[in-house]
């Protein structure tokens, strides 16, 4: 949540820092802004809204030097509003910041600056900070040590960076709990919140570590810790290319990246899949296989769409692996008091691998001495390197706000691992093979299911001013009815609930009447006579039935208004194909109702707050 942007180096900023925001305009959109120095002084443009909004007004008021630092706004504390846009100013005018993540103490930090005379502009927690740094480097003149000594004081998360007007060509950034990556270029440096805003001028890139800072000027970089330690950081290469953040020939990211399923999840499975052996080659579990061996209970852990692929993991574990499994959320993992015996493997599953929630409950339950795998989309995310070990989507940036791509990359992932463990237990040779052989047809299959996308485009037109939907599915496919029912809010703002199909009747069928879609995840599997029984009762209170159906099914075109369906496979591996037409409804749905699909209300792609 927040991006933040810095540029130092010769060559213009502006364009620079407006790209780079542009760029991670994903995480936040309530506001923008940017600081240079320019002639001995800060300036500063900051506008509400988008970045284009920012846009207009640089295009008025031009700032011009070869260094600077921005921002894109997801608003915690202060509203969006001009006056709470980031960069922030002290009190002397002589000091910029911007900041991503949260300042926990900022009241007791306010009322003690305000106590000693000092002005606040702002809500926000952010100016807390620059001003206790504002209010060292008083009295002090020294930069570097004044911000460390704030950042001490401080509690909560940050990824910041700072320049001041005595310094020009200057800028220090520091991390904890938020992410911070360094472009290394020739003589000039990007500092940003993602490789996304790096990726044009270098691949060159620093992933700073919690509690380090850095320091760029001069063509030259230094890291530390807060305390002032050196450190020698290592140089990595950015595994992302300028074309995978382009947006090509598609109208948004949504869509490009539900028609790059076939391909990325063909690039996650790809070298994976053993056929001939019936196992599954996963390079990133090679260090463990003790581990997995001696494992007796997985838990699973993931905010959003990601811990509805970890719901999906439950019943792939406990089916393949004959492992107990449970999924949690990450927020309530941290809270509760798990208990974490021996043999218990954690799985966090994280596109972002940022999740704030995810990382703390991560640590915690590191803490009480389990293993713990990741499934995480960015490679070198912070996830991704806390982790033991683990095994990346490889499905390139996902940019487009509601989690696609991600969602059935880590159901592939999860059973992949699951089959993995099964081969060591129980899971008969014969039948890893077909499920494998069933895996690596998927791509083909997901292909034939987007090819839906005008009858899918056609039937949402007809329902899509109803404000009140249901999804259902049972076994795997209730997580994918909650999938489908939060794709649906998170864009087009209609109200939707996914359940399990058979909990309907415990409740929500009251709601149920000729007004209400509802959409029920019906592939042939064990559950499906079940299903068919939920159908009827929705069908008898006259509800708008529009099914998920497995192709070659003649029974639900009796009751249902409207059939999707959708290609034959392995009933545990059909949430990969099911998905398929909920996501293409809700993109759908979204555009009829002319919102703005990539960039939805109130949302950010990355929560890196708790
Ligand atoms: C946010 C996003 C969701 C995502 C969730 C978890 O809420 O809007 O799309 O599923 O975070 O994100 P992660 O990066 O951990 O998968």
């Amino acid at each position: 949540m927040c991006g933040i942007v810095g540029y130092v180096g010769s060559k213009s900023a502006d364009n620079i820092l407006l790209n780079g925001l542009k760029r991670l305009e994903y995480r936040g959109y309530d506001s923008a802004g940017m600081a240079i120095v320019e002639d001995g002084h800060i300036s500063t443009r900051r506008a509400k809204g988008r970045v284009t909004e920012l846009e207009q007004i640089l295009a008025e008021q031009p700032l011009k030097s070869t260094m600077g630092i921005a921002h894109t706004r997801w608003a915690t504390h202060g509203k969006p509003s001009v006056k709470n846009a980031h960069p922030h100013v002290d009190a002397s005018g002589r000091l910029a910041l911007v900041h991503n993540g949260i300042i926990e103490n900022h009241r007791s930090i306010r009322s003690l600056l305000e106590g000693k005379g000092i002005a606040f502009q702002s809500d926000t927690d952010t100016e807390s900070l620059v001003q206790l740094i504002g209010y060292f480097y008083k009295e002090s003149g020294d930069l570097t040590g004044s911000l460390q000594r704030a950042l001490r004081d401080v509690q909560g998360t940050f990824g910041i960076a700072l320049i001041c007007a005595d310094q020009p060509g200057r800028i220090i950034g520091a991390r904890r709990g938020s992410p911070l990556i360094v472009g290394v270029g020739d003589g000039e440096f990007v500092i940003a919140s993602d490789g996304s805003a790096i990726v044009e001028h270098t691949s060159q890139v620093i992933f700073l570590k919690d509690n380090e800072m850095v320091e760029l000027s001069d063509g030259r970089y230094e890291i530390s810790t807060m305390d002032a330690e050196p450190i020698q950081a290592q140089v990595d290469t950015l595994e992302l290319t300028l074309e995978e953040i382009e947006i090509g020939s598609h109208e948004h990211y949504m869509h490009k990246e539900i028609f790059e399923q076939p391909q990325s999840l063909a690039n996650c499975l790809a070298g994976r899949l053993d056929l001939q052996a019936g196992e599954v080659v996963l390079g990133g579990l090679s260090e463990v296989q003790r581990e997995i061996a001696n494992c007796k209970r997985v838990l699973l852990f993931a905010c959003g769409t990601a811990w509805h692929a970890g719901l999906v993991g439950e019943y792939l574990f406990e089916e393949l692996s004959f492992t107990p499994a449970e999924v949690e959320y990450s927020s309530e993992l941290r809270y509760r008091n798990p208990i974490i015996e021996e043999g218990t493997i954690g799985i966090v599953l994280s596109q972002s691998g940022e999740t704030a929630d995810s990382l703390a409950a991560l640590r915690e339950i590191k803490r009480k001495g389990a293993t713990v795998f990741g499934i995480v989309n960015v490679v070198g995310s912070s996830i991704a390197r806390e982790t033991d070990a683990g095994v990346y989507l490889h499905v390139g940036p996902e940019i487009g706000v509601a989690s696609t791509k991600a969602f059935t990359a880590q159901v592939a992932v999860l059973t992949m691992m699951a089959i993995d463990m099964g081969r060591r237990r129980y899971l008969s040779h014969a039948r890893a093979e077909e499920l494998l052989k069933e895996l690596h047809q998927i791509p083909g299959k997901v292909e034939k299911v987007l090819a839906l996308e005008d009858q899918i485009r056609k039937i949402t037109a007809k329902y899509v001013d109803r404000n009140n939907w249901l999804y259902l599915g049972r076994g795997v496919n209730y997580p994918v009815a909650l999938e489908g029912a939060l794709k649906l809010k998170e864009i087009s703002y209609i109200h939707a609930e996914g359940m399990p199909a058979a909990e309907m009747k415990h409740g929500p069928i009251a709601l149920i009447d000729e007004d209400m879609p509802v959409v029920v995840v019906a592939p042939k599997d064990h559950t499906y006579d079940k299903v068919l029984s939920n159908i009827e009762e929705v069908h008898t209170r006259q509800g708008r039935i529009i099914a998920i159906a497995t192709e070659g099914d003649t029974r639900l075109s009796e009751l249902a208004e409207e059939v999707i369906y959708v290609p034959q496979t392995s009933p545990l591996l059909s949430p990969l194909v099911t998905t398929i037409p909920l996501q293409l409804m809700a993109y759908h749905a979204a555009l009829m109702r002319g919102q703005n699909v990539d960039k939805p209300r109130n949302l950010a792609k990355s929560v890196t707050v708790e």
